[in-house]
């Protein structure tokens, strides 16, 4: 069903102070630093267009999850931001206390402030409405200090969080280039003219991916799946294939072990559309037929080369392939090579390729120009998935909602 969200780009915005939530969730390396910044570019485009009609613009952000690595602040995210707009972005250590309330007070227009990680409270991570997160001590406390909220954080759109539900509930809000943008691209993507669509499905969120494949396999489309990485590793073991002492370790690491039951259901209602590397590379480089042997104690590094050549062929019956999630351990550059080789196999087809999620975009721009013009670089990874399987994004209901309490001229969403 359509819906009516207001814009940015429609509404005047000069001289208003501006809550702008961004996601600019970057992959960290294990120096510590941004390993790649195509979402912070993206978002640049929105923040400078804003700086450059005169708002007062404070971006509010998130960066990993509490207890990983990657839970980070955003002081490196600021520097890299001021680059890629070209003007200074102020950063506060600080998400809501007294000097993040003071430096937002004391902003004027033309200027920009970044905000801490918003996942440093607790509250922010919290699942729920927006009438809830209204209440919320973050919003309660921010909000009378804008005049607008623009949210343009698409890639986190599915998340019912504080800073993506409750403001939209008190401020007149916005969606901002980015937000508009991708669900109008995506939206004709949708169209069931265009099948099969394939979705090639990797990384290391296996409790999204579970619940992104219900929403996938369930819908209308009829879609397929082509596993790799964790994922795959958890099916394989929903089947009853043993793939090795290590790849149970770390299923069980990553608490994907409660989700064996939900990936047995889908493999029994959907196997004829789901499907599993027939060969992984470990570790030390060696190749694991799957059936044919047991890795023990190697990891699972990346798909083997049996994968990439059947997956490729699969491929080429498509109109839509949807890439999100790496196949391999990307961060070591020898494993790189399943998810390049299967990112250059969609794109050597006739099919429109969607390419989602912060880790897969590294790949994509290592390619030549010529090979990566052709696909839609989404900055959604969770979002985008559930987005395409027909899940409504609760950040833009919220958006709907707000367009519609606040009587905000609209542009109508498909
Ligand atoms: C993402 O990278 O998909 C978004 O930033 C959302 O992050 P999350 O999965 O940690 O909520």
């Amino acid at each position: 069903m359509s819906k009516v969200v207001a814009s940015s780009t429609k509404t005047d915005l000069s001289g208003r102070k501006v809550l702008l939530r961004v996601d600019i969730n970057c992959p960290i390396g294990k120096d510590g630093k941004l390993l790649d910044i195509s979402r912070i570019k993206i978002h640049a485009g929105t923040v400078r267009r804003l700086l450059d009609e005169g708002a007062a613009v404070v971006i509010l952000a998130h960066q990993g999850r509490p207890g990983m690595d990657d839970f980070t602040d955003l002081h490196q995210h600021s520097i890299a931001l001021s680059k890629e707009t070209g003007y200074e972005i102020q950063f506060v250590p600080d998400v809501m206390g007294p000097e993040a309330i003071e430096r937002i007070d004391k902003l004027r227009p033309g200027e920009a402030l970044m905000l801490d990680n918003v996942r440093f409270l607790a509250e922010e991570s919290i699942e729920a409405s927006g009438e809830f997160h209204a209440k919320s001590y973050l919003v309660r406390r921010l909000a009378p200090h804008f005049e607008y909220y623009v949210n343009d954080a698409f890639a986190t759109a599915h998340r019912k969080h504080a800073s993506m539900m409750g403001f939209p509930y008190v401020l007149p809000s916005l969606a901002g280039d980015v937000m508009e943008k991708e669900v109008l691209a995506l939206s004709e993507i949708k169209d069931p003219a265009l099948s099969p669509k394939m979705f090639v499905l990797g990384g290391a969120k296996v409790s999204d991916s579970v619940r992104i494949l219900k929403n996938i396999l369930g819908s209308s489309f009829g879609s397929y799946v082509l596993l790799t990485g964790l994922i795959s590793e958890l099916f394989y073991l929903a089947s009853g294939v043993v793939l090795g002492k290590a790849s149970r370790d770390k299923l069980e690491k990553a608490g994907a072990l409660p989700l064996v039951n939900s990936a047995r259901e889908l493999l029994l209602k959907y196997r004829e559309r789901i499907y599993l590397p027939p060969d992984y590379v470990l570790e030390d480089g060696s190749v694991l037929l799957v059936g044919k042997g047991v890795a023990d104690n190697k990891l699972i590094k990346d798909v083997g080369p049996q994968t990439i050549e059947r997956y490729g062929e699969l491929m080429k019956e498509a109109k839509v392939i949807v890439l999100r999630g790496p196949a391999g351990v990307i961060e070591e550059s020898q494993f790189r090579k399943g998810s390049t080789a299967l990112m250059r196999a969609a794109l050597s087809t006739d099919a429109k390729v969607i390419v989602g999620g912060g880790h897969l975009t590294s790949i994509l721009e290592d390619l030549p120009e010529s090979e990566r013009r052709k696909a839609h670089n989404s900055t959604g990874g969770g979002a985008l998935l559930l987005f395409l399987g027909g899940e409504e994004l609760p950040a833009i209901e919220a958006l709907a909602r707000s367009a519609e309490k606040f009587k905000l001229n609209g542009i109508e969403l498909p």
